[in-house]
């Protein structure tokens, strides 16, 4: 009997630590929220007291102990208001004592890390006197997967996963437009990639301006409405995108028609405010390797790249409340594109960076915004590709990875959501040409092996 329970102790300790080695996931939803939960617990006031996070108690109940000949009482720790575990870590829910406040414990982050055992640990006040500190029990970022069943909404898109095990959204309707940048082979493609299969499923016409021959954003090609591969498309693409956008302006115009016994709320002021079956369709535009647009040899070009420029800076500026949304990927961004690079960068409120070699390249997009996150943007790890960080201007950063989308997967989405692509006259003219879509029970199987990536 005794033998049959050391073998079995055995094999569950050897299950234990062969899950925690190479599926970490599955370890922390097996033994090892258990355990953590056990360890905070057990070890809560100990560490507290030891990270400086415990107050004296109050004069009364000294008092109270002194005249009652009793022991001093000890000092308190924040209260537990709630302990919840998660798919990737615990969320510990604390209500501070008098003369404690939230910058307390968020300087006690790494602190309490290595004390609970945890693999990370990030504080943040949910309202005055409660803090909540979200621990993750395993890497999430080193083998991303996104939740099942995760919430999207119109326009608001999970695109990655944040280290404290939290799912990070794209919210086009908050902030309209986004720049991401890195080294070459840093991930901002498939960033890129992960959000088209996003988008696909959407109702919102995808436009891609792709200056590496269209290598990335052609193989999707089914799913978008305008694409073009090379400087001059792109610059007759955006001149027709500002066209369409004065179009929507004209169309918001001529539905206010305020009088005096109009309510506030049915003035529009964008497409999100008309009716279903005026809204205008969405649009996102694309563009990877940005710094192709703003290069220059001759003076054609230079006229050129003006143009381009000038275009991206009033869909910038003006195009939120048409629809338009900007997504702008480069190795660079910076004032060394020449001019109109800054003023351009300044409307894009969402920042990530992947791996940059640089401080510079790191504080082209950080640099105004969060100065905290250039030093995490160049610590990124050469062999993380993914790994970025981003930031909006509120000045609040984290760290993110998407998960892996090949090329393939976006391809599938792409093909699969391809009946959604809208119907934008005014772009007819950049539609790429794709052949129709063959179902693969009807192509003959060998001649099909080496079909093009759009099949
Ligand atoms: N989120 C990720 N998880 C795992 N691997 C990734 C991730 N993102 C990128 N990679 C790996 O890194 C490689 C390079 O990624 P990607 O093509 O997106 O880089 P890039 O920054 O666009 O480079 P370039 O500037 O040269 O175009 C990919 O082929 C993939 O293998
Ligand atoms: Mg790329």
């Amino acid at each position: 009997m005794e033998w049959l329970i050391l073998s079995t102790v055995v094999v569950v300790v050897a299950l234990a630590g062969l899950l925690r080695w190479r599926r970490p996931a599955w370890y922390w939803l097996t033994f090892g929220v258990v355990l953590a939960t056990l360890r905070v617990l057990g070890r809560y006031s100990s560490v507290m007291d030891a990270c400086g996070l415990t107050v004296p108690p109050p004069r009364w109940r000294l008092a109270i102990a002194r005249m009652a000949s009793r022991p001093v009482p000890e000092p308190r720790a924040p209260r537990i208001l709630r302990l919840r575990p998660t798919r990737t870590g615990l969320v510990l829910r604390l209500g501070l004592r008098p003369g404690q406040d939230a910058f307390d414990v968020a300087a006690s982050c790494d602190r309490l890390r290595h004390s609970f055992g945890m693999h990370g640990v990030a504080s943040r006040e949910i309202r005055s006197g409660v803090v909540e500190l979200r621990m993750t029990g395993y890497d999430v970022l080193k083998r991303v997967q996104m939740p099942a069943g995760v919430e999207r909404s119109t326009m608001r898109l999970p695109v990655a996963l944040r280290e404290d095990g939290a799912v990070h959204y794209r919210d086009y309707r908050t902030t309209p437009h986004a720049l991401t940048i890195g080294a070459t082979k840093s991930g901002k493609s498939v960033y890129q990639r992960n959000l088209v299969a996003e988008l696909a499923a959407q109702e919102v016409a995808l436009i891609g301006i792709d200056c590496k021959q269209g290598v990335e954003l052609f193989p999707l090609a089914r799913r978008f409405s305008a694409l073009a591969d090379n400087p001059d498309t792109a610059a007759d693409l955006l001149d027709a995108l500002i066209a369409h956008m004065e179009g929507v302006y004209q169309l918001i115009r001529a539905e206010q028609r305020i009088t005096a016994d109009t309510p506030d709320a049915d003035i529009a002021a964008d497409i999100w405010d008309l009716p279903d079956h005026l809204r205008p369709v969405p649009v996102v535009v694309l563009v990877d390797e940005v710094a192709e647009l703003a290069l220059f040899a001759t003076k054609e070009e230079e006229k050129r790249r003006d143009r381009i420029i000038t275009a991206l800076a009033r869909l910038a500026q003006l195009g939120r409340a048409a629809g338009i949304y900007l997504e702008i990927c480069g190795q660079r961004f910076g004032s060394e594109l020449g001019k109109g690079i800054t003023m351009l960068r300044a409307q894009l409120s969402v920042r990530t960076a992947h791996r940059v070699n640089d401080e510079t390249s790191a504080n082209m997009a950080f640099g105004d915004i969060a100065p905290d996150a250039v030093l995490a943007t160049v610590q990124i790890p050469v062999d993380s590709p993914g790994l970025a960080i981003t930031g909006d201007a509120s000045g609040g950063w984290a760290r993110i990875r998407t998960p892996h989308t090949s090329l393939r997967t976006a391809v599938n989405a792409c093909n699969t959501y391809a009946h959604l692509v809208p119907d934008l006259p005014g772009l007819a003219a950049f539609r790429p040409a794709v052949a129709p879509l063959v179902h693969p029970a009807k192509v003959p199987a060998p001649a099909s092996a080496g079909s093009s990536a759009t099949a």
